[in-house]
Formats: structure tokens, sequence, C-alpha cells
């Protein structure tokens, strides 16, 4: 099980050096990355110019810009509404950075109401995330929004 408490006070010390978003982004998708088990990418995408831009993130490279409504990410966005997938195949539309990615969750970050980025979560292994860790990343994102010192773009 992981420790999401732990996680989350984790994020609170990050943001108590600096909680500057690229300070901050990068940061949680390191500790994201190598706290959960079986992931294969944790990274964030910012809302910029009317689609998501790649943010900070550990895995391998990915798709830079994402439309709104596109994959799993721009559907997070699209909906405002956390994209839990237990298989990536069968999404319409997933977007496949990493050949190796077979489950993937999607938690969209808002600033006063609105979606401004969203934190991407890839595992090798199907249907990896369960509802505690829905319960705990939508948490963490909770964290994020409200320590998280946003850029102008946002
Ligand atoms: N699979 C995502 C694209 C981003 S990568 O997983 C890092 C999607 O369908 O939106």
């Amino acid at each position: 099980m992981t420790d999401y408490a732990l996680i989350i006070k984790q994020i609170q010390a990050f943001a108590e050096v600096s909680a500057d978003c690229i300070a901050l982004m990068a940061n949680v998708s390191a500790l994201l990355y190598h706290t959960l088990k079986e992931v294969n990418w944790a990274g964030f995408y910012l809302v910029k110019n009317n689609a998501l831009l790649l943010g900070p993130f550990q895995g391998n490279i990915a798709c830079v810009r994402i439309e709104k409504g596109k994959g799993v990410c721009g559907t997070a966005w699209a909906e405002d509404a956390v994209q839990a997938v237990d298989d990536v195949h069968t999404f319409a539309g997933h977007i496949a950075c990493d050949s190796a990615s077979r489950s993937e969750i999607v938690l969209p970050l808002h600033r006063a109401g609105e979606v401004v980025a969203v934190l991407d979560i890839d595992s090798p292994v199907p249907a990896r995330f369960s509802a505690a860790d829905v319960q705990g990343l939508s948490q963490a994102a909770q964290t994020i929004e409200q320590v998280i010192e946003w850029g102008a773009e946002q």
C-alpha cells in the first residue's frame, strides 16, 4: 500500500522550500515516479495556448502537445474529471507515448475553478491504479492546488 499521507507531507515540505510551479512539479514527478510501485511515467502537462504542453516529468520522452479532448490527458481536461484507465488499449484515442504503458491515471489540477494542468501517471501493469490510489492521488492533487504558485500562463 502506498503511504499517501507521507506523500502529501512531502509535497507540503517541497512547497515550504519553493512553491514555484516548475520546481514543485519537478520534485513531485520524481517523488511519485520513485515512490509508486510499477510506474513507468509520472509528470505534468500544463494548459498553454489552448492545448496541454509537456511539463516536468520522470520517464521516457513523451508527446509534447495534446489537444483538448484528445487522449486520456485531454479527456481529463475537457471533462474536468479524473480518468483511471485499466487498459489503455481499450481507451478510444489513447495517445501511446511509451509502448510499455498498459494502465494510466490522469488528474486535473485547478486554479480558480479552471483546469490549468493535469497530473499523468502511467504503469506497465494493467489495472495498476486502485480506488485507494484514486483517492490518495486526488488528495495529493488537492494539496498541489493548495500550495502551488502558478506561472503567468496559468
Ligand atoms: N497517454 C497519454 C499521453 C501522455 S503519456 O502517457 C506521457 C494520453 O493518452 O493522453
